[in-house]
């Protein structure tokens, strides 16, 4: 396993589209393998392929009581209800906003050999599911921050970045 550099705003590299895994393979798990090494020295709650620089459709999370790692994730179920709360991404280091989310959501996805599974998610964990899966689109929570929090006035707060 590896420590991977994360790119940061400005990167064009974020902004890009990714592409399907098609080939579950040693290579695959490597990418994971990293993510997930690379994400808890990070201390994240959450991280995307691309801010690694792989523009694939990969994302792993730590739920706090496990690590999840979503291939080509998709979001079959939503709540209308939302939830505003506090956002923040290891990509825009410094930076804490408030971002509309859903309140639980169901993500459908495949494991690292392929087989499809579903999960549902609700309040901390259906806010990083979808913030993960804006970056497999090349979209970053500053896209849909309401407003931003005063680094200075922040309190320490359990929530970590995605
Ligand atoms: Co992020």
């Amino acid at each position: 396993m590896a420590i991977r550099s994360i790119l940061v705003e400005g990167d064009p590299t974020l902004r890009k589209k990714t592409r399907k895994v098609e080939v579950f393979d040693a290579h695959l798990h490597t990418l994971l393998d990293d993510m997930v090494e690379t994400m808890r020295k990070a201390d994240g709650a959450g991280l995307a392929a691309p801010q690694v620089g792989i523009l694939r459709r990969v994302v792993t999370i730590d739920s706090g009581e496990e690590v999840l790692e979503l291939i080509n994730p998709v979001i079959i179920e939503r709540s209308s209800d939302q939830q505003l709360d506090e956002e923040g991404c290891l990509s825009v280091p410094g930076k804490w906003g408030m971002v509309f989310r859903p309140v639980s959501l169901t993500v459908r996805a495949q494991n690292r050999f392929g087989r499809t599974f579903d999960t549902e998610a609700d309040e901390v964990l259906s806010r990083v599911v979808c913030h993960e899966l804006d970056h497999l689109d090349g979209i970053l929570y500053v896209d849909k921050v309401e407003y931003y929090i005063d680094p200075d006035k922040r309190e320490e707060k359990e929530e970590q970045d995605a």
